[in-house]
């Protein structure tokens, strides 16, 4: 068949999202665009496929800095096989034609429960970094959640992601005056969610970016919410202009407090007026705590296993503390999820809602904002499809009971 023009596919595709009812609806536009105009996506929809392709696309120091993970990977490589080993038994004859997944997660209202990792110096996978990662999330009105290593500023990000909806993660500064000044410029900024991430006081030892030599904050990346602060700047002999090497080397000193304990959090309550949530919570014990401590939520995290090498997959950590816990705090979980059935798994074993990490990333650097939008399209197709194909009309049905060890 002859492939139809540009502006005959356009109607085609104008028709196709019209009567579009689900997110699975994607594979019909793909199709169409494959069968119709001679097509294919310009990125794979194997989204678990993506950290090899990005490989071409970045520089090693990128790519490594992107894809590593503390000592041996250990705890990376468990993420995925914690997923692996679990399986879906699916229902038959349910009867399901629509299905539904808006949500209301920690004060924000979103159509799906997805939301954008924090991930910092994002300028490494794609110039227009985090910018281009919130407009995809406001096209799509997913949350982005703004990381304080970004390479651009709340204030730029914010104009990027206009109307989206947006949350902050703080990294705990040992100066009272940044932390304080951070949580004032988020909050001034629009963004409404204050995530704490607890697991990183320090960084890991990661042979990727030690046998490169590299981190970006002293190459004076992702380091843009620290030189456009004024209690970072008032700690400075000279301007980061004048002396750029001074103020990255002041950020090395100033960014972290390895004395962070529980006892510092009435801190948070003090300086931001929405939700708080703790990231990066393996334990049960630590989960309880959260819950004495007061805080709206927590996120079962390893960072992606940038962090403890050796440690226990955040699937496995899932399962048990959202048993443990209940109703009495809100559960969000990441670290791992590499397709729209890691999703699905992972909000049946407990999570409210997932946040998505390195995939991000991978459609970043491929695509730039486009690259972001069809990454996220293509894990919404895919999960509501493996929702639907289970037998069910919404991620609000999924139960622990629906899922076995293999
Ligand atoms: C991260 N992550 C992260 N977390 C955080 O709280 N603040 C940050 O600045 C960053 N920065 C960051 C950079 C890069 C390059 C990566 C890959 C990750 C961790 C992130 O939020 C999330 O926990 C993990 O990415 C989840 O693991 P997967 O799914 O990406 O393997």
């Amino acid at each position: 068949m002859t492939p139809l023009t540009g502006t005959q596919m356009d109607q085609i595709i104008g028709r196709v999202r019209s009567i579009a009812k689900n997110y699975g609806d994607f594979e019909n536009e793909i199709y169409a665009q494959g069968m119709l105009g001679g097509h294919v996506p310009a990125i794979t929809t194997d989204v678990a496929a993506l950290e090899q392709v990005a490989a071409s696309a970045l520089s090693k120091t990128a790519y490594d800095y992107i894809v590593g993970a503390a000592g041996t990977g250990a705890t990376a490589r468990a993420n995925l096989e914690a997923f692996d080993r679990r399986r879906i038994v699916q229902r038959m004859l349910t009867g399901t034609d629509r299905r539904t997944y808006d949500s209301t997660v920690l004060g924000t209202h979103m159509p799906a429960p997805l939301i954008i990792a924090p991930m910092g110096v994002q300028t490494l996978a794609h110039p227009d970094g985090e910018l281009a990662t919130a407009r995809a999330a406001a096209a799509l009105e997913l949350t982005y959640i703004h990381s304080t290593q970004a390479s651009h500023t709340f204030e730029e990000v914010a104009a990027a992601s206009g109307d989206g909806s947006r949350w902050y993660q703080l990294y705990w500064s040992n100066d009272r005056a940044i932390r304080e000044s951070f949580l004032h410029r988020a909050k001034i900024a629009g963004y409404t969610t204050l995530v704490l991430t607890v697991d990183t006081t320090t960084v890991s030892w990661r042979p990727r970016d030690l046998d490169n030599g590299f981190l970006p904050f002293l190459a004076q990346q992702g380091v843009a919410n620290y030189f456009s602060d004024p209690a970072f700047l008032a700690g400075l002999a000279k301007t980061v202009e004048d002396d750029p090497l001074a103020a990255a080397l002041h950020f090395s000193e100033v960014y972290s407090d390895p004395t962070l304990s529980w006892d510092d959090l009435p801190f948070l309550r003090d300086h931001w007026e929405g939700p708080i949530t703790l990231k990066g919570i393996v334990a049960v014990e630590d989960a309880r705590r959260a819950i004495d401590s007061g805080v709206d939520g927590l996120i079962v995290s390893n960072h992606g296993g940038r962090q403890v090498d050796g440690a226990i997959a955040a699937l496995d950590a899932l399962d048990h503390i959202a048993a443990a816990v209940g109703d009495d705090i809100t559960v969000l979980f990441d670290s791992g999820i590499r397709s729209g059935a890691d999703i699905v798994k992972a909000l049946a074993l407990g999570a409210r809602a997932v946040l998505i990490g390195r995939p991000v990333l991978f459609g970043l650097g491929l695509g730039g904002r486009d690259g972001v939008e069809h990454v996220l399209r293509c894990l919404l197709a895919e999960m509501d499809l493996t929702i639907a194909l289970s037998g069910y009309a919404s991620h609000r049905d999924l139960r622990p009971d629906m899922i076995t060890l293999r």
